[in-house]
């Protein structure tokens, strides 16, 4: 079957808009699954750099249907910009279709996500602060706006009536804010309702339309595995479900109908936000990561906290979403790196430990087990064959298939669409 679910093994920002927009050269369609715009990724196509939230990374191709599926939670101001910037950078959106049950951010969605995190102190999870929490809040509670209310003033009405009369009480009384105005709101959604009507429809027959017709169709998800709700690092996670299943559930397709899982792998690992990271490197070699991949972040502008590869955080990750194959990314970055360690187990407690604890004080604890393999130390940027690959390179690759029991079917060596290494074909 050509479906393809496209994950993060990591803790996000590990490459996946390239390789979904590499992928999606052959898709007839690009669905993104869950999250938000607390998502953001970068896309290098034809010299040109585009930085997308919402907008699946097919739009880039005229043709491809770019779906935001049911479980994204969307911020209406938020799509229309990027859609506008869009068209100004010469491309097209009208490939797009919302789905008529995706979930409406708004404006108290975006600001308890600060005042939450703000009453937490310490213990904040470091989020976004794009409302996304609090939408998925929502969402659960049954109180949520879905795009179906908002494209009907009167259901909208209704539910932003009912949901300013909650809201305003916890902001007046909890937090000492002034309370929202109805008209303001009302009439600021019905305006973005009327730019998005076009777009918005019951995306999941849809999909499932085009997997029966045996159309290529790949499944976008944003964050990643260490970010999920239930398999992450909880409470330092996101609130929805990066992890393959997710695609299931945030598009309404059957399990069945995925063909091929890809687990998009960094070469290093990065965090963004709090929470446990027990390969984190605080010192000169960290920051030379950061430097040598500019690893700042593309939502927040915020420096990423970087370290060596995990590995025992590579096979949780294969495990929960089945993956059949890791894209290798940014391979490229660790040209310069003169030694480069793999983390294969902790230690806590003095026990060594294979498996990813659930525990945060365990994590807390852990002290990774590396081993330690020669650097390349020359440039790898923009090859394109697996064999071209310094010597020391390919052993790196290797030994993380060894480790992790998964092959690295793809190979990434620069932002470029063109600077990658394809070793089976995807579709
Ligand atoms: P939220 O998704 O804004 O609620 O943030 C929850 C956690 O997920 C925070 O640690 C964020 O930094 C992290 N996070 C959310 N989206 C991304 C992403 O796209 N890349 C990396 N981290 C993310």
């Amino acid at each position: 079957m050509p479906t393809i679910v496209v994950i993060g093994t990591q803790w996000g920002d590990e490459g996946k808009g390239k390789i979904v927009d590499y992928l999606a050269e052959q898709a007839d369609a690009v669905c993104r699954y869950q999250g938000g715009n607390n998502a953001g990724h970068t896309v290098i196509a034809a010299g040109k750099v585009h930085k997308l939230h919402l907008l699946p990374s097919g739009i880039l191709y005229p043709g491809c249907i770019c779906v935001i599926g049911n479980d994204v939670v969307v911020d209406p101001a938020v799509l229309l910009q990027e859609m506008a910037e869009m068209k100004a950078q010469g491309g097209e959106v009208s490939g797009l279709r919302i789905s008529s049950r995706a979930h409406v951010i708004m404006p108290y969605h975006r600001l308890l996500d600060k005042l939450i995190e703000q009453s937490k102190g310490d213990k904040k999870v470091g989020t976004t602060g794009r409302g996304i929490g609090p939408c998925y809040e929502d969402k659960i509670r049954r109180v949520g706006i879905r795009f179906a209310s908002l494209m009907d003033p009167e259901s909208f009405a209704e539910d932003l009536r009912l949901n300013l009369r909650m809201k305003n009480e916890v902001l007046t009384k909890v937090y000492g804010e002034s309370p929202l105005d109805f008209d303001q709101i009302y009439n600021e959604y019905l305006g973005y309702a009327e730019q998005l009507r076009p777009y918005v429809t019951e995306t999941s027959r849809l999909v499932n339309q085009m997997v029966r017709d045996g159309k290529k169709v790949l499944f976008e998800g944003a964050q990643a595995t260490m970010l999920d709700i239930d398999f992450g690092t909880y409470p330092y996670v996101t609130s929805s479900h990066p992890i393959a299943a997710g695609a299931c559930i945030g598009t309404g397709i059957g399990p069945h109908s995925i063909g091929k899982v890809v687990g998009v792998a960094k070469a290093y690992s990065t965090r963004v936000g709090e929470g446990p990271f027990p390969t984190e490197l605080r010192d000169a070699t960290g920051d030379a990561i950061r430097e040598a991949g500019h690893e700042y972040g593309v939502t927040t502008g915020r420096p990423r906290r970087c370290g060596w590869l995990d590995a025992v955080v590579l096979r949780y990750a294969v495990e929960v979403s089945g993956v059949d194959c890791f894209a290798l990314t940014r391979v490229d970055i660790l040209d310069q790196m003169p030694t480069l360690k793999i983390c294969t187990a902790y230690r806590i407690d003095g026990k060594v430990v294979t498996d990813y604890p659930a525990n945060l004080r365990d994590l807390a604890k852990a002290e990774p087990i590396y081993e330690e393999m020669p650097g390349w130390q020359c440039k790898t940027f923009g090859l394109t064959h697996y064999e071209d690959l310094p010597e020391n390179c390919r052993r790196y690759v290797e030994r993380i298939e060894a480790i992790t029991g998964c092959r690295a079917g793809i190979v990434s060596v620069g932002p470029d669409r063109h600077q990658t290494i394809v070793r089976e074909s995807m579709f």
